[in-house]
């Protein structure tokens, strides 16, 4: 199996229905309304509402063991598709709900990292992400408790959420502040709203890359920008697929923005969600964007360049690929 890189999952967003299910038996809780369709999977109609039912699912995350074991069974089902780095955002903000520390949060989600990488091998890492329509006083808390309690296997911060909401120079104290503290940044963008919203990002914020950034493409001289900065796009092709940004494979701007010079790494997003896996995301580049091995080498060095671990682990990953 060819190595493959993940660096952009949402792990409140890569519970199965049937680990969801199971955390919420464990916890004594009721499944929330709504939470899934007549086949199984998870109910949603479109951006919005996805975001909606994404808040549902992590719902029944209660305590650290629960992180713990969608961390792990998140890794095993990377690593027996070969996958062998993942960098993984967490939302403390979704752990606060349901009455998680952030250091219980991120003792469950290190459990789940070190387990797998003893029976897999594979690396995982967490990127913590603030959720930008829970406004700039949110995010500024996020980044005040990063600062402040320091952790090995946290190694970047960034923002997801509905990209309408706020502006993105709300946020630049809080991305400001973490990126000063040495940890780097992503957020995302060019995913629901068009180019300016990548633009908005490149212009305010401390970022090397960008969460999707794909319909940058819509705007020539952004394009030139990201590549002359060397940007990283986060690309997720069936994340954009289910939630209708493209109606194909044909219409997607991936091949275009390779072809551009733009610097691109796959990501799975939330793949029970989009019914996709990093694995999935690998075989459509080739079997539906017709990409080469050859891209797919480039595609893997660009995210062992781009992942934000230590320089020891990256070349880890270089000898490994
Ligand atoms: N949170 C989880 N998945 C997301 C996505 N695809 N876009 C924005 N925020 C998200
Ligand atoms: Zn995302």
């Amino acid at each position: 199996m060819s190595p493959k890189i993940d660096l952009h999952c949402h792990i409140e967003g890569a519970a199965s229905p049937d680990l969801v299910r199971a955390l919420a038996q464990r916890n004594g809780i009721e499944l929330p309304d709504g939470l899934f369709n007549g086949n199984g999977g998870f109910a949603w109609t479109n951006f919005l509402d996805f975001l909606k039912a994404y808040d549902l699912a992590s719902s029944v995350i209660h305590t650290p063991l629960d992180y713990r074991d969608v961390m792990y069974e998140y890794l095993k089902s990377c690593a027996a598709e070969g996958t062998i780095y993942a960098e993984v955002f967490s939302s403390p903000d979704h752990a606060a709900e349901t009455g998680i520390s952030y250091a219980g949060h991120l003792e469950g989600l290190a459990a789940g990292i070190d387990d797998a990488e003893r029976d897999f091998g594979i690396i995982g890492r967490v990127i913590v992400t603030c959720v930008r329509h829970l406004g700039p006083q949110r995010a500024g808390v996020i980044v005040d408790t990063i600062v402040a309690e320091p952790h090995p296997y946290v190694v970047g911060f960034g923002m997801g959420g509905d990209e309408n909401a706020y502006q993105l120079s709300d946020f630049a104290p809080a991305f400001n502040k973490v990126s000063q503290a040495g940890l780097p940044c992503t957020v995302h963008a060019g995913e629901v709203c068009g180019p300016e919203s990548v633009t908005d990002a490149l212009d305010n914020l401390p970022v090397t890359r960008i969460g999707h950034g794909v319909r940058s493409i819509e705007d020539s001289g952004l394009v030139e920008r990201i590549v002359t900065m060397g940007v990283t796009l986060e690309v997720c092709t069936g994340s954009n697929l289910a939630l209708g940004l493209y109606d194909n494979a044909q219409n997607h701007p991936l091949r275009a923005l390779l072809d551009a010079g733009c610097k691109v790494a796959f990501g799975s997003d939330d793949p029970p969600f989009f019914a996709t896996s990093i694995g999935a995301e690998y075989d459509r580049a080739e079997s539906e964007f017709g990409l080469s091995s050859q891209d797919i080498g480039q595609i893997n060095s660009t995210a062992v360049d781009a992942a934000f671990c230590d320089e020891a682990t990256r070349r880890l990953l270089r000898a490994r690929l």
